[in-house]
């Protein structure tokens, strides 16, 4: 090989590593600053980017890493019977680009989370008060399930659908750690059946072996959003 050959045969060589390592990236990618609080207000205007851009630093302040939005108990009465807050970057600008977020879920008397994915992070969960029956799937539809009480602990893994039961006929709460500063949210029922437009009935109908009729019925309980 000509010794001009080398510097583009590492680059090659370079290129495929980091190819082959970025999808074993488990959460969001590193900040390449101390902080990027998310500047709101320039989202207005026409940028667009993979996150939020961040503020002037002259114009952070404590406030931006302060949010009170978990103290206050969800709202669970709703026919599941849970209430999810986020504290996500969407409601405490300081987690841009920090790759972590927390929630907290209020669970009626034997109220249940519904099943659903976080495309974006593993989560784990902690009992504050009451105990939960949960669960995640596997992709190879395999089921894990636990009972966990006041002070425990339960992982569900990135992308797997999960769901919590309170086992209790007590109020019950957990807070939820995330290892992305957006995990996003797609609760099952509600992608099925409250889509807009909305999934066609007859791909419903086939893929759960029920007929129109009763598609329909369950469509009507969930009213889209847009
Ligand atoms: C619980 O599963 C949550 O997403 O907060
Ligand atoms: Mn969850």
């Amino acid at each position: 090989m000509a010794p001009n050959q080398l510097p583009a045969v590492l680059f090659a060589a370079l290129a495929v590593i980091l190819a082959l390592a970025a999808p074993l990236r488990a959460g969001d990618p590193d900040m390449l600053q101390d902080f990027c609080v998310a500047d709101y207000k320039s989202l207005k205007g026409p940028l667009r980017l993979n996150g939020f851009p961040c503020k002037k630093p002259e114009n952070v302040t404590a406030n931006d890493f302060f949010s009170n939005v978990l103290a206050a108990p969800g709202n669970t009465n709703n026919p599941v019977g849970s209430a999810v807050t986020a504290a996500n970057v969407e409601k405490l600008p300081g987690l841009n680009t920090l790759g972590m977020s927390m929630s907290r879920v209020d669970y009626a008397p034997w109220g249940v989370n519904p099943p659903h994915t976080h495309p974006r992070a593993t989560e784990i969960i902690f009992m504050l008060e009451g105990s939960l029956d949960v669960g995640f799937v596997t992709t190879a539809g395999k089921l894990f399930s636990h009972t966990v009480c006041k002070g425990e602990l339960f992982v569900f893994p990135r992308g797997l659908l999960h769901f919590q039961r309170n086992n209790g006929g007590a109020p019950a709460v957990a807070i939820s750690a995330f290892n992305s500063q957006l995990p996003g949210m797609q609760p099952i029922a509600m992608a099925l059946f409250g889509a807009s437009p909305q999934v066609p009935t007859d791909v419903l109908g086939r893929a759960l072996q029920i007929d129109g009729g009763l598609v329909e019925a369950i469509k009507s309980k969930f009213p889209t959003k847009y």
